[in-house]
Formats: structure tokens, sequence, C-alpha cells
């Protein structure tokens, strides 16, 4: 379970991070060139949003299940171990904040009515969230 499990996660990252980006471009060009923002605009967005909560559903159970999750913080001296501070406590934490960030974003894009604001709401919670989400990666296991 926990080698399906890290694989899939690992795996969703790629397609979490890659749909960020093309989205906050989207959205950004879009409110540049001030064009209309349709219902193709939103399903855009909506992607990422559903994938990065994907992630979060597959990064929530991993915690449990992973020796570098609960496992680690529980069994203590990881507050003094830089890496497995970043495992155990960081990358979970900053990386719930970013998909709070990225939901809100959504949401205000869907609710408010002027284009450019709905693009704005987008391109802009969505790239704070990728900054927070590759802050605090753990690029050492995950390229290794
Ligand atoms: C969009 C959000 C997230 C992204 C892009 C992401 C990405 C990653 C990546 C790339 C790795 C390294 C995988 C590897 O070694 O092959 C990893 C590991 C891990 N992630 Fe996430 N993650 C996210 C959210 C979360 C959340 C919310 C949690 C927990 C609540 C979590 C828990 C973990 C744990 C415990 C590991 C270490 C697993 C292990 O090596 O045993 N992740 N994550």
């Amino acid at each position: 379970m926990y080698t399906g499990l890290l694989h899939t996660h690992s795996g969703l990252a790629y397609l979490v991070l890659a749909a960020l980006i093309i989205v906050i471009f989207w959205a950004l060009f879009g409110s540049l060139t001030g064009r209309e923002f349709t219902e193709r605009d939103r399903k855009l967005a909506l992607v990422a949003f559903i994938l990065s909560h994907v992630q979060l559903l597959v990064g929530l159970i991993l915690y449990f299940v992973s020796p570098l999750g609960l496992q680690l913080l529980t069994g203590g001296g990881a507050m003094s171990d830089p890496v497995a501070r970043l495992t155990a406590l960081e990358h979970p934490v900053i990386n719930i904040v970013a998909i709070v960030l990225i939901t809100i974003g959504y949401s205000r894009g869907k609710k408010l009515t002027e284009s450019r604001a709905k693009f704005r709401s987008i391109y802009m919670l969505y790239a704070i969230g990728l900054i927070l989400l590759l802050s605090r990666l753990p690029w050492m296991n995950w390229m290794a």
C-alpha cells in the first residue's frame, strides 16, 4: 500500500504542478488581453483545483502510512533534523495552506462578476499557492 501511494503521490505531483503553471499563464494572458472570462476558463481552472485536491487526499493518507510522515514526527528528534522536519511537518502544513489558497482563488474567481477580476483571483492565488508548494517539496526524495 505504501509503495503504491508513494508512486501515486510522486506521479500526481507532475500533473498538479503542470496544471497550475498552465492555468496561471492562461489566466494572466486572459487578464492582460482584457477578454471575456468564459466557461472554458473556469473549467481549466477547475482541472488544477481538482488535481490539487486529489493530491491533498493522497498526501493525507500517505502521511499516516509513510515512515517519513506521522511516524517520524511522533518518533522524536524530527524537529532538530531539517530533512525529517520537511516531510514530517513543513511539507504537509505548507502544502495544505497552498491548497487552501488555490481553493479561495477558484471560488472567488467563480463568484466575482468582472472578467478581469475573475482572471486576477485565479492567477494571483494559484501563483502564491504554487510558490508555497515549490518551496516545501522534498526535492531530494523526489528526484532521487
Ligand atoms: C499539491 C500538494 C502536494 C504536492 C505537489 C506534493 C508532492 C510531493 C512529492 C513530489 C513528494 C516526494 C515523493 C517521492 O519521494 O517520490 C512528496 C512526499 C510526501 N508528501 Fe506530498 N505533496 C503534496 C501534498 C501533501 C500533503 C497535503 C501531505 C500530507 C498531509 C503530504 C505528505 C507527504 C509525505 C508524508 C511525503 C513523504 C513520503 C515518503 O517518501 O515516504 N503531501 N510529496
